[in-house]
């Protein structure tokens, strides 16, 4: 059978991905190039300044992945590109490069949902992966928990009603001087401190729902930041550590609450807040206890990349999923 390759390009957030991927799970080579520095100075993401590092690095970044890959641009069979959801102005970047270069080659081309290839970069790692199973989608922008039949069939049981745990993590890290990128720093402030001296809630732990709510525990967060600041007594590492684990608490119980009452075999866990060391310790230790087996994606793969683009993509080129010149991006679902 002839071995298929796919170029991914992913520009939806803050991240110029390029990568190419074989028969949809061996990466040939996967290149992010974080603009972490560029944004770190405004304490987060800036839209605008986004797009206009895209359009900056695309070219170089796709090069690199295709000289890292070993391949040249006559060996690419087709184009996946994350077409929704993120920043239009940065999605509309990739969108637009994965047009012109299909359309110059003569190659199809394939928009990617971003959320189900963070799903997928679980399969790139763990091919051995079966079905039904429940994923726990934790990036940015979502916190969700999806019953899979399989890729076409899934099942939403709940989300956030307000913020997602990475942008919890994000707007936590702001206010008590962490920085940006927000969660690893939390992590990393986390790991110097101790849960448990304070107190935060843990929301909807008891609900017999699955949905989410991260906006109280980070009001809480602050309520308690400012008033030990005001008494000079805030130890900001056994904060960190605190929200971390009322967090992590929270996603964890409510995932395997879900993997009992369906039943599902397997647990699996996507998206950038994957990538949380803590977060991982303890859906490990419960994996344990539970006896369901667990799956997640490396660190490198859980955060934003072309890879899990690419890999997706080679399931739609395979179903000749083709999009059309037409195509939008789309900042929502
Ligand atoms: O999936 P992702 O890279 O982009 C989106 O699709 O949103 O997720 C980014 C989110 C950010 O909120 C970031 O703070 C969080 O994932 N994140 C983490 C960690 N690394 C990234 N949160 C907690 N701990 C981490 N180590
Ligand atoms: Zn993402």
């Amino acid at each position: 059978m002839k071995s298929i390759n796919i170029l991914g390009v992913e520009t939806s957030c803050d991240e110029t991905a390029a990568a190419v991927v074989r028969n949809g799970d061996e990466v040939l080579s996967n290149i992010i190039n974080s603009q972490i520095e560029v944004h770190q100075r405004y304490g987060g993401v800036v839209p605008e300044i986004a797009s206009r590092q895209h359009v900056e690095n695309i070219g170089a970044v796709v090069t690199e992945a295709l000289r890292a890959a070993a391949v040249s641009i006559q060996d690419i069979d087709a184009v996946a590109v994350t077409n929704r959801p993120g920043l239009i102005g940065a999605l509309l970047v990739g969108l637009s490069y994965a047009k012109a270069l299909a359309y110059a080659l003569n190659k199809p081309f394939m928009g990617i949902n971003h959320l189900e290839g963070h799903i997928y970069a679980n399969f790139i790692e763990h091919p051995s992966i079966t079905f039904p199973l429940i994923c726990l989608l934790v990036s940015g922008g979502h916190t969700s928990l999806i019953y899979m039949e399989d890729f076409q069939n899934t099942r939403l049981l709940g989300a956030t009603r307000d913020d997602a745990a990475g942008e919890a993590f994000d707007k936590v890290a702001r206010f008590l001087g962490l920085g940006y990128p927000g969660g690893p720093a939390v992590e990393k402030a986390a790991a110097q401190g101790k849960a448990g001296l304070y107190t935060l809630p843990r929301p909807y732990l008891d609900k017999n729902d699955f949905e989410f709510s991260f906006s109280g525990l980070k009001t809480a967060a602050m309520n308690m930041c400012n008033k030990l600041n005001k008494n000079g007594s805030l130890n900001v590492y056994d904060l960190a550590a605190e929200f971390q684990e009322a967090l992590v608490e929270v996603l964890v119980e409510k995932t395997f609450k879900a993997a009992r009452r369906f039943s599902a075999p397997n647990v699996l866990v996507a998206g950038g807040v994957a990538a949380n060391s803590r977060l991982r310790e303890m859906m490990r230790l419960k994996s344990k206890i539970s006896d369901i087996p667990l799956f997640f994606p490396s660190v490198k793969m859980c955060t934003d990349n072309a890879a899990m683009i690419a890999g997706l993509g080679y399931h739609h080129y395979k179903m000749k999923n083709f999009a059309k010149l037409d195509l939008n991006a789309y900042p929502g679902l």
